[in-house]
């Protein structure tokens, strides 16, 4: 998608320079700043201090992570336990999506069958592949989804309202998004939406990433704070809340941003339709049910403080009293029940077993069902 009119994706490689870029998303909207990635520990870094975030991106970056360090591994001794240890570390640094142990585990036969002195090449190759399996991924949820935009607008007659939580945009795979790809390609289709971009605290990726991605597509859209998204789907103000999932599992239950489970219950309250759009590498065919997804825990200063931009930079002020304990539980489950439907790259289905094994028939043999 476009920052100031220029194409962009949220990790690249660049071929001359033999060197994978991204985007250090934590300066936005005010700056949006390329950082190259020399180690696996800077990919490591790079996850967990969040420079980026999102589900798939995770993924992808720790796949490039572990090209980084099967080129440190060529002059280690033991070179087998050194890629043992890289893949630890990437794999300790988010532990709710699941695209991150996805990923490392896709690349693993690389390291564990090849020859030492093949890994970078075929490593390099798998991340890259990944990378272009998630623009396509993105793309086709775009157009499942914008199928359903589009039929809400010829119910309607008049542009479509979509409430969204946190970031699951371009900015959180490497191109389109989940939830977003659906409003971008529907805003290219010339469906008139209109999107409700919600806070998202503590660290507020509803206003600071999905907000910058939609005014930089000139998709018309307005803030509110998480708490407002009860009173506006009461009010008939919402057609369709659609957000995207850091895992889903293999009943449809969906570990999301924290904040929202309580977007669905109150778009249950209201009949209004709840989808979540996700790629299969965000769903853990081996989890039975949400109750097993581990919840990520973040520093309670996340909370205590707010980080914005005054003309001498960027600045953390304090919001509570010092003494005062805070939690901060990054995500929450939303029960299968309460979801309308799971937007994939295979297509559109309910969110349960059954609703899954019709698109992913491979991961439900017949006789297990
Ligand atoms: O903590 P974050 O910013 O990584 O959380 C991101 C989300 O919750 C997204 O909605 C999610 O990854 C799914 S969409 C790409």
């Amino acid at each position: 998608m476009n920052i100031n009119g220029i194409p962009r994706q949220s990790i690249w490689w660049n071929e001359a320079e033999e060197q994978v870029y991204l985007f250090d998303q934590r300066t936005l909207p005010y700056a949006i700043e390329e950082k190259p990635i020399r180690s696996h520990e800077e990919a490591a870094t790079a996850i967990r201090d969040m420079w980026v975030r999102g589900a798939p991106l995770i993924g992808v970056t720790a796949a490039f992570g572990m090209y980084l360090a099967s080129v440190e591994a060529q002059s280690e001794k033991d070179s087998v336990a050194y890629m043992k240890r890289a893949q630890a570390t990437l794999l300790a640094t988010r532990p709710t999506a699941v695209n991150l142990p996805w990923a490392l585990q896709r690349l693993e036969p690389i390291w564990r069958e090849q020859v030492i002195e093949a890994w970078p090449k075929a490593l390099l190759e798998e991340a890259l592949k990944i990378r272009e399996e998630d623009i396509a991924q993105s793309k086709a949820m775009g157009e499942h989804g914008l199928a359903l935009i589009k039929a809400l607008y010829q119910e309607s007659g008049r542009p479509v309202q979509i409430m969204t939580h946190c970031n699951a945009g371009w900015l959180a795979t490497v191109d389109y998004g989940t939830a977003t790809a659906p409003m971008y390609l529907a805003h290219e289709a010339g469906i008139p939406i209109h999107v409700w971009v919600s806070e998202t605290r503590p660290r507020n990726q509803g206003f600071s990433i999905t907000a910058f991605e939609l005014d930089a597509a000139g998709i018309p859209h307005t803030m509110l704070v998480d708490n407002a998204a009860g009173l506006l789907l009461q009010q008939g103000k919402v057609d369709l809340v659609l957000v995207g999932s850091d895992r889903t599992t293999a009943n449809g239950d969906v570990a999301n941003k924290i904040g929202t489970y309580l977007k669905a219950l109150a778009a249950h309250a209201s009949g209004v339709p709840f989808y979540v759009a996700l790629p299969s590498s965000s769903i853990d065919f081996t989890m039975a049910s949400g109750q097993e997804i581990p919840i990520e825990e973040r520093s309670a200063a996340e909370v205590k403080t707010i980080q914005g931009y005054t003309a001498a930079g960027r600045q953390t002020v304090a919001l509570t009293p010092p003494n005062s304990p805070a939690v901060n539980y990054g995500f929450d489950i939303t029960p299968a029940a309460y979801v309308t439907g799971l937007i994939t790259e295979r297509g559109v289905c309910p969110a349960s077993a059954e609703g899954l094994a019709t698109l992913f028939p491979e991961k439900y043999p017949a006789d297990a069902r």
